[in-house]
């Protein structure tokens, strides 16, 4: 019933740190990287090349995609809102581009600063000069289920952005619970609404615990056949237009919950709390995976 393997996407540097008020060298986020790719993730979203202004804590995104020390086996994303972003990337030489857009209007103007329909008009060129260049494109529509600025949100609201994603080319879409409100059979709503667009290897799932729901959407999810999934090391992160949101679910739990079923990974649990560590230490902050904590009070 349940897919035999996942696929995890640690969006920790760039969705976990944006939000971050302290300044995090690129040094520390480079790291971050290496111990992520040194625990089995075949996945990093690193950055965003996004407005300094908007989000001042991924200015140095260059920086950090020119320091890495890449594996032929990962992939590496950076978030590109526009084709002044995307220009930008590409000169970072980025595996996969992320367009990223939303179910609800309110966010979309709060997040990107246009409508829904704007932010598809914005998206295409930049969508055709990926695929022009040999990038992948993926696409993430925000506030799936719920959003801070309009209340619950219905199915077909992320069906219409899926479909208009899969129009302008997109490749595979995240469909996000922004703000950790959802609960298991919205979540398989909003999952079946991309999916009558997208594949089932082209839909993941970025499930923010602000609530607590983010495993049980995740066992939700995998019911459906879904075996892409995003999360942040440590649990880290929340979004800057999202007010009172958290992290996405720690990468640490998913893979605890998906060892625990048998489903492989991939990923070496211990290398990865180590890492979720190394940054938790950094911050100054305690894990906000339940299972290293568990695990390292044992
Ligand atoms: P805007 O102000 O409408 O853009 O912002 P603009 O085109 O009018 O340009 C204004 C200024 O920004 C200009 O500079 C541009 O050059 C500059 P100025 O002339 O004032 O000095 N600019 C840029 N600089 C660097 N890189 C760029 C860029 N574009 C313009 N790419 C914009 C529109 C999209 C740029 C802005 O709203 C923005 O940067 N927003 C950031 C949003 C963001 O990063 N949000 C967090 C990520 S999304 C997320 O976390 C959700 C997700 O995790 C899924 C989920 O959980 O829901 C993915
Ligand atoms: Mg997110």
């Amino acid at each position: 019933k349940y897919p035999a393997r996942v696929k995890i996407i640690d969006v920790g540097p760039r969705d976990g740190l944006q939000n971050e008020k302290q300044a995090v060298p690129a040094s520390v986020k480079i790291e971050l990287v290496q111990r992520l790719q040194d625990a089995g993730l075949k996945e990093i979203e690193v950055t965003s090349f996004v407005s300094p202004k908007w989000v001042p804590q991924m200015a140095d995104n260059a920086e950090v995609m020119a320091g890495i020390a890449r594996d032929s086996g990962v992939l590496y994303s950076v978030l590109t809102p526009n084709l002044k972003g995307f220009e930008a990337a590409v000169a970072s030489r980025p595996d996969e581009i992320v367009v990223f857009g939303a179910a609800s209007e309110a966010f979309s103007q709060k997040n990107i600063n246009c409508s829904i329909a704007e932010s598809i008009e914005r998206f295409a060129p930049v969508v055709q000069a990926a695929l022009d260049a040999g990038i992948a494109v993926r696409g993430a529509i925000s506030c799936t289920v719920g959003c801070p600025y309009e209340g619950e949100i219905a199915p077909e609201k992320v069906g219409y952005v899926a479909r208009l994603m899969k129009d302008i080319g997109v490749q595979r879409v995240d469909v996000a619970d922004t703000i950790g409100v959802g609960t298991p059979i919205k979540v398989q709503k909003a999952l079946e609404a991309t999916l009558a667009h997208f594949g089932i290897d082209q839909v993941s799932g970025h499930f923010h615990d602000t609530y607590g729901q983010a495993l049980s959407n995740t066992l939700a999810a995998l019911e459906l056949g879904v075996w892409n999934f995003q999360s942040s090391v440590a649990g880290l992160g929340g979004c800057p237009y999202a007010k009172g949101a958290t992290g996405n679910v720690a990468t640490e739990d998913v893979v605890y919950l998906l060892q625990g079923m048998g489903i492989e990974t991939g990923i070496d649990l211990d290398k990865l709390i180590d890492a979720g560590q190394f940054i938790s230490d950094h911050l100054g902050r305690p894990t906000q995976s339940r299972v290293a904590k568990a695990l390292l009070t044992k």
